[in-house]
């Protein structure tokens, strides 16, 4: 038999030698493995007479106990090589710059950026936040808020028609959020106070006119409502979106076949030295069409107009976006053009509320 002294020198040198976790292991294979040299001797001990056998066997024993422990040794130190390695490599300097990474890159379009804001002011002044579908009917895009057949009003909204249904009936796009007025008042009993942000559509394109914009629509029903908190309400509203300590407004009369009385509101502004400043100045400028829930409205949705009354408003938030943060052509909004989008959109987490400002 082999030199049991030298065998262990000559493994636990193979055992320093490996340089890796394979090669570490093909030693322990070719030591201690079923067909391993050490396993091998240990077999041969049932050839031998009995003293030979214990004393043999306790001098193996030992050598497999070295053995092992000068690979669970060696294993340790190849570990911890190869985490020192990983550690380099994954290194982050944290005292470079921050890079562009999509967090930083990406941009809040200024109409979602309104709706938030627009969502904050009315969300403090306890409104919900509802929405309805962009396929309409006729009843509820006209008929219910009281749009009489034939009446002008429905042409004035160079509507698109989808095609017409075996019955001759035919779906719509909405032309204004208004429709959603009339799914509150059938869904559910008032009071109501909420507002309806969304997408509408009319058949017009220019500078200030795309086919698909956005309006946001208020809607308050309860009893002894008059037109004093419509003005209260508004004049909370523009004051708060401007950012500036109050806005001056003006009610103009108009016509809209759902309210009655109708206003037009418009704001103060001064629009000298080529941009708009609001609160101030002798210009006036239109920002939203308001009014009286018409009773007819009310009865359409089955609410008696002796015992609720209401107020409502729709704005465009396309326009309030313009006015507010200044892209000059309402077509850019909707083309898609990162250039675009990078200059005028808003970080994704600056999240606007009237605690740390709406527009920071
Ligand atoms: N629906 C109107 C439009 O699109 C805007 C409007 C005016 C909505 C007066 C209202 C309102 O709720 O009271 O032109």
């Amino acid at each position: 038999m082999q030199d049991l002294s030298e065998l262990e020198a000559e493994l636990v040198a193979a055992v320093d030698a490996a340089d890796g976790p394979e090669a570490l292991d093909a030693v322990r294979v070719a030591a201690l493995g079923k067909k391993g040299r050490l396993t091998e001797l240990m077999k041969g001990l049932g050839a031998l007479d009995p003293d030979a056998r214990r004393e043999t066997g306790a001098r193996l024993n030992t050598l497999r106990d070295r053995v092992a422990e000068a690979l669970a040794a060696r294993k340790a130190v190849l570990d911890a090589a190869a985490l020192d390695i990983r550690l380099e490599a994954e290194r982050v300097d944290i005292t470079l710059s921050p890079t562009a990474d999509p967090l930083s890159q990406g941009r809040i379009h200024p109409v979602a950026q309104v709706i938030d804001e627009v969502t904050a002011i009315f969300g403090a002044m306890g409104f919900t936040v509802a929405e309805g579908p962009d396929i309409e009917d006729d009843f509820h895009n006209f008929t219910a808020l009281n749009f009489p057949p034939g009446h002008p009003a429905r042409e004035m909204h160079d509507t698109f028609f989808l095609r017409p249904h075996e019955d001759g009936t035919r779906n719509l796009l909405r032309t204004h959020t208004s429709p959603v007025q009339i799914r509150t008042m059938l869904a559910g009993p008032p009071p109501h106070r909420l507002i309806i942000p969304g997408r509408t559509y009319r058949c017009d394109s220019d500078q200030t006119h795309t086919p698909m914009f956005h309006q946001v629509e208020g809607l308050v029903i309860d009893r002894n409502i008059h037109m004093g908190h419509l003005k209260g309400c508004l004049e909370s509203f523009a004051a708060a979106f401007f950012e500036v300590e109050k806005v001056e407004m003006r009610f103009r009369p108009s016509f809209f076949p759902f309210t009655e009385p109708s206003a037009e509101v418009d704001i103060r502004c001064n629009r000298k030295g080529g941009e708009i400043r609001f609160g101030e100045g002798d210009d006036w400028l239109e920002i939203l069409g308001s009014g009286m829930v018409h009773p007819n409205v009310l009865r359409n949705c089955g609410l008696d107009p002796e015992e609720w009354q209401g107020f409502a408003f729709g704005m465009g938030l396309d326009r309030i976006a313009m006015l507010k943060y200044g892209p000059p052509d309402l077509r850019a909004f909707f083309d898609g053009d990162l250039r675009w989008l990078r200059h005028y959109g808003f970080g994704a987490l600056d999240w606007p509320n009237l605690a740390t400002g709406l527009s920071r």
